[in-house]
């Protein structure tokens, strides 16, 4: 069984799409905010749309950010990249020893179509920098739409998941497929920086065909 998952940021259009999903497949999961009044309503939406779905109460609960992350084995950060390190830094010592899995895409508005890269390289990369070496990151669902998640539908995309421990990744692997999307390793913690500036295109191609698009990789099959 799955070691319960905090979704840092899970009132966001990411989280709760993150959320909805996990809830659906029967994970158990806890929300996270800045404020428990957020959380609750969140884990609200969630009870009710998986009570619609499928007839079954979702093993969620709520709490603030950091008391998310010390009820939790897996800690997924889901916040604006602008606030990334202010969110970690509330969090860091609740998080020691987990895995992390950090959707940060360092988008700066207002031009999130131009890709737009930290000093550091990533937004992975900038996380496990600031967690340190005791807390391992792994990075992930860069390329999915927040509205195709929370549409509870089939999903046509896939997703890549970067990290350099080859267990994490494939714990990651396991997170993604979870919530119904076929995952690839896509390498060490450094490789996320293809996917993080992927977006800004995807953003573009958004624009121009008034869609959600995403990735598929092809050619694994032979
Ligand atoms: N949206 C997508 O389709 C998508 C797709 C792939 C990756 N991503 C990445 O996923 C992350 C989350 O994206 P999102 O669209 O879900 O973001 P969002 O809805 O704008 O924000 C997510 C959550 O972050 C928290 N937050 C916002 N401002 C904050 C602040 N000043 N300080 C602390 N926390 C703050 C809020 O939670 P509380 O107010 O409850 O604390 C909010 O609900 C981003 O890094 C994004 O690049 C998004």
């Amino acid at each position: 069984m799955m070691t319960r998952i905090a979704i840092i940021g899970g009132t966001g259009a990411l989280g709760l799409g993150l959320a909805l999903r996990w809830a659906h497949a029967g994970l158990d999961i806890i929300i996270g905010s800045r404020r428990l009044e957020s959380a609750m309503e969140a884990r609200e939406t969630v009870v009710r749309r998986i009570r619609e779905h499928t007839g079954q109460q979702p093993r969620v609960d709520a709490a603030v950010n950091p008391d998310a992350a010390a009820q939790a084995g897996v800690v997924v950060l889901a916040v604006p990249f602008a606030q990334q390190q202010a969110v970690l830094s509330t969090v860091r010592e609740h998080v020691l020893g987990k895995l992390v899995v950090d959707t940060t895409v360092p988008l700066v508005p207002p031009k999130v179509g131009t890709v737009q890269l930290p000093e550091c390289g990533s937004a992975a990369v900038a996380a496990q920098l600031a967690l340190g070496d005791a807390t391992q990151v792994i990075s992930a669902f860069h390329n999915v739409a927040a509205d195709s998640l929370q549409s509870l539908g089939s999903l046509d995309c896939d997703v890549l998941v970067f990290g350099n421990e080859k267990q994490a990744r494939e714990r990651g692997l396991r997170l993604v497929e979870a919530a119904g999307m076929r995952a690839f390793e896509g390498g060490p913690l450094a490789n996320s920086i293809a996917a993080e500036a992927m977006t800004s295109v995807l953003i573009t191609i958004n624009r121009q065909h008034k869609c959600h698009a995403g990735i598929r990789i092809t050619g694994t099959e032979c």
